[in-house]
């Protein structure tokens, strides 16, 4: 695994975009994994500043997100389909049928879920995932628990989730307590992984995940495992 230090949070995000837009540059029909949160924010601002200069493309660029709250209609402000459009797709020339993100209103979650990893596969599957990290040490909605979820899946969120993520509605009570997430295999299985985290609350879990065994009690620990993986950091 390499480990980057980032300067601050500005120095982190155009080092994550950069890694990304050097995948783009390299296999300009890349599949990209994307993740939500605030800590990828920046790195999609410089990315679509890229992209306005004409340094990168996503014309031929298919992505697919880690992760959607279930129960949750997709124009919701606070689906991470409107996060994406909000931060990224609507900044940048990726075609809308190309920005796939898990149906978070599918009658059948668990059909939801099977269609999602499927179209991963026929894609080709994924050549880099941006990963954040939760304060647990969650991977996407992977939370801490006594297995690895090895594929595409409905979640029960944790309360640990529950609780950092109601910042974001007007009460606990609106938080989504479910939620698809691509699993660990869906991950490991990605050509390369980038992992940002921004900030003090997450050096705990960091270092669990870089030094401590691997489990799926912290479910980023698996990342240990993987034959690319960058970390990007910073206080
Ligand atoms: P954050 O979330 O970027 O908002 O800290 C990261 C995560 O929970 O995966």
């Amino acid at each position: 695994m390499q480990l980057i230090k980032a300067a601050n949070y500005e120095d982190l995000s155009k080092k994550a975009a950069t890694i990304i837009a050097a995948q783009i540059i390299e296999k300009a029909d890349s599949v990209l994994g994307f993740a939500t949160g605030s800590t990828p924010e920046g790195t999609y601002r410089e990315l679509a500043n890229m992209c306005s200069n004409k340094l990168i493309s996503f014309e031929n660029i298919r992505s697919f997100n880690l992760d959607e709250y279930y129960g949750l209609p997709s124009d919701h402000p606070q689906s991470y389909k409107y996060y994406m459009n909000q931060n990224l797709f609507s900044k940048v020339n990726i075609k809308a049928e190309n920005a796939n993100v898990p149906n978070g209103s599918a009658p059948d979650p668990n059909e939801e879920c099977k269609r999602y990893e499927n179209a991963i596969k026929a894609a080709g599957g994924l050549d880099l995932q941006l990963l954040g990290i939760g304060r647990n040490g969650h991977i996407g909605f992977n939370e801490p628990g006594d297995r690895f979820e090895q594929w595409t899946h409905l979640v029960e969120l944790t309360e640990d989730t529950l609780d950092a993520n109601k910042r974001f509605f007007d009460k606990i009570e609106d938080v989504p307590k479910k939620a698809i997430s691509m699993g660990i295999n869906t991950i490991m299985n990605a050509e390369k992984v980038l992992l940002i985290a921004n900030g003090k609350d997450k050096t705990d879990a960091l270092e669990k995940m870089l030094y401590q065994p691997v489990t799926p009690n912290l479910p980023a620990s698996v990342l240990q495992f993987h034959r690319c993986a960058t970390v990007i950091y910073c206080d």
